[in-house]
């Protein structure tokens, strides 16, 4: 376990995106694991300002989202395909095919959470997975309590998620109760995962994560068990460590 403290957002942005980058650059058929939050916004605009420098090309790369709600159109405004779509892929030069989102509105989602996971399979796994944390130390989204051993699966939102993610919704209300997510096997079976934090609503979860025992109910510690796994973490974030 790799962990790099930074002195804020803006240097944990840019150096997320720095190994982003030498990534596609060792490989530039490399297969990225993209999440979505406000945590790795910064990020993605460090990455499309690179691209924009000609420093890194996106042409022959593949990537796979985390997760995305369940029953939202993939035109509506708050889901992950158009958050994607508008904070990245748009500026980029990533071939849409090369792109991979759970369909939260497939009809038989059982089938979808197995294509997806075969297609990730396909694709030989993959080779760098980004990861924000929730303040309840979710990954993705799974969520307390978590079973390890999962893949991509229909998960239930904790009580604490839908209060958070309520920011980007008219109300409470409106948050979907249900999402698509990689499940932990899936992100435990990258190559290599990078997990960035920043602020003070995640130093509790920073903490469990990292110096507390692997424990289901804060799903992000299970990350202590992966051979390659760097955390990005500013000081805030980093301040009850
Ligand atoms: C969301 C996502 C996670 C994300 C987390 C934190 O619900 N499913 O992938 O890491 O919550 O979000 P934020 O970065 O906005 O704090």
């Amino acid at each position: 376990m790799r962990i790099i403290i930074v002195k804020d957002y803006d240097e944990m942005s840019s150096k997320a995106a720095r190994i982003i980058s030498s990534q596609v650059t060792l490989n530039p058929k490399s297969v990225l694991g993209l999440a979505t939050g406000s945590t790795p916004l910064g990020t993605y605009k460090e990455l499309i300002d690179l691209y924009n420098k000609k420093e890194i090309d996106f042409g022959s790369v593949k990537t796979f989202n985390l997760d995305e709600y369940y029953g939202i159109e993939k035109q509506n405004e708050q889901s992950y395909h158009y958050f994607m779509m508008n904070n990245l892929f748009k500026y980029i030069n990533v071939p849409l095919e090369n792109v991979n989102i759970p369909n939260g509105n497939a009809k038989n989602i059982e089938e979808e959470c197995l294509r997806y996971e075969s297609e990730i399979e396909k694709e030989g796994g993959v080779d760098i997975q980004i990861l924000g944390i929730g303040a309840n130390g979710h990954i993705g989204f799974n969520e307390p309590n978590v079973n390890f051993e999962t893949r991509t699966h229909l998960v239930t939102l904790d009580e604490r998620t839908i209060e958070a993610n309520s920011r980007f919704f008219k109300d409470k209300e409106s948050v979907p109760k249900k999402a698509i997510s990689m499940g932990i096997k899936t992100i435990m079976d990258s190559k290599k995962i990078l997990l960035i934090a920043s602020g003070e609503g995640k130093a509790e979860a920073v903490e469990k994560t990292i110096k507390g025992k692997v424990d289901p109910k804060v799903p992000a510690s299970i990350l202590q068990l992966h051979k390659d796994v760097t955390f990005i973490i500013d000081k805030a974030a980093a301040s009850k460590l």
